[in-house]
């Protein structure tokens, strides 16, 4: 009895030790964001002139997020096939990576990459594409990345959920009282706060990364409250090639996450 209570308690000990709560050296994080920025942000421009947007999420054995850092790093997922599938707006789904880029014209129809991969695309789809991953290995080390940062206005808009939400019950509940057939377009859940709680329940290491604020969004006065919901349910990062910074500090979002 004694014996397995030593035993217990050093299995306890050494999965505290590894990290149930672990996070991604931040060296290796800007690593990886090198990573991602030059193998497999597709091509092509904005408007304005900057990159285009794309998301991926990754799970690698959680050894490869500590300070070691090794060049082999997703040889299994191909540079040119991710691109390829990325710039044909396809959602890639390989061994250790899914990445997508937006979908769609019009502005409330749009399939935004944070969404493609953290939520279902459809009612027949079960599992989105981030679970699926997150399945692999759930001990694995697991970076959300997303080159500019969620949108306000759908991404890490709550409001906008509930409201379409209620449209629908009353579109819904005013055609059963006429009694006419119900022919009620289904509301479309767009932000993906309520999907982070995957990424929280993770038990490997994990981060979630952006390389810029989203244009639209700079100076905007709710970012810093909406980034926070964010980085209260999985450790937030701004990451360029070079460095990260930690978006959370002290229970504030810094500065330089906002601009
Ligand atoms: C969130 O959605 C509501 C309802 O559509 C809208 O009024 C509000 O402006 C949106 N917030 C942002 C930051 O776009």
């Amino acid at each position: 009895m004694v014996r397995t209570g030593v035993l217990i308690g050093l299995v306890l000990l050494s999965l505290l030790s590894s990290g149930q709560s672990a996070e991604v050296d931040q060296n290796t994080l800007a690593k990886i964001t090198e990573v991602f920025q030059t193998r497999y942000q597709p091509s092509g421009e904005t408007d304005s002139g900057g990159g285009v947007q794309y998301a991926v999420a990754i799970n690698v054995p959680a050894d490869q997020c500590g300070d070691t850092f090794s060049q082999n790093f997703l040889s299994q997922d191909d540079s040119n096939t991710v691109k390829q599938e990325l710039t044909a707006n396809h959602l890639y789904q390989g061994q250790h990576m899914v990445a997508a880029t937006p979908k769609g014209v019009s502005s409330t129809s749009k399939i935004h990459s944070e969404r493609a991969l953290l939520m279902c695309a459809g009612f027949n789809q079960a599992v989105t594409p981030v679970q699926n991953l997150l399945n692999k290995d759930r001990g694995g080390c697991v970076v959300f990345y997303t080159y500019n940062s969620p949108c306000l206005e759908y991404c890490l808009n709550q409001t906008k959920d509930e409201n379409e939400r209620n449209r629908e019950t009353k579109q819904r509940e005013r055609a059963e009282k006429k009694g006419k057939p119900v022919n009620v377009a289904p509301a479309v859940a767009k932000c993906i706060l309520n999907s982070l709680s995957m990424l929280s329940n993770h038990n490997g290491p994990k981060a979630f990364v952006f390389s810029q604020v989203y244009r639209n969004d700079i100076n905007n006065p709710e970012l810093a409250a909406a980034l926070k919901k964010v980085a209260e349910q999985v450790p937030l990062y701004k990451c360029t090639t070079n460095s990260c910074v930690k978006c959370l500090n002290n229970n504030e979002i810094v500065n330089q996450c906002l601009s």
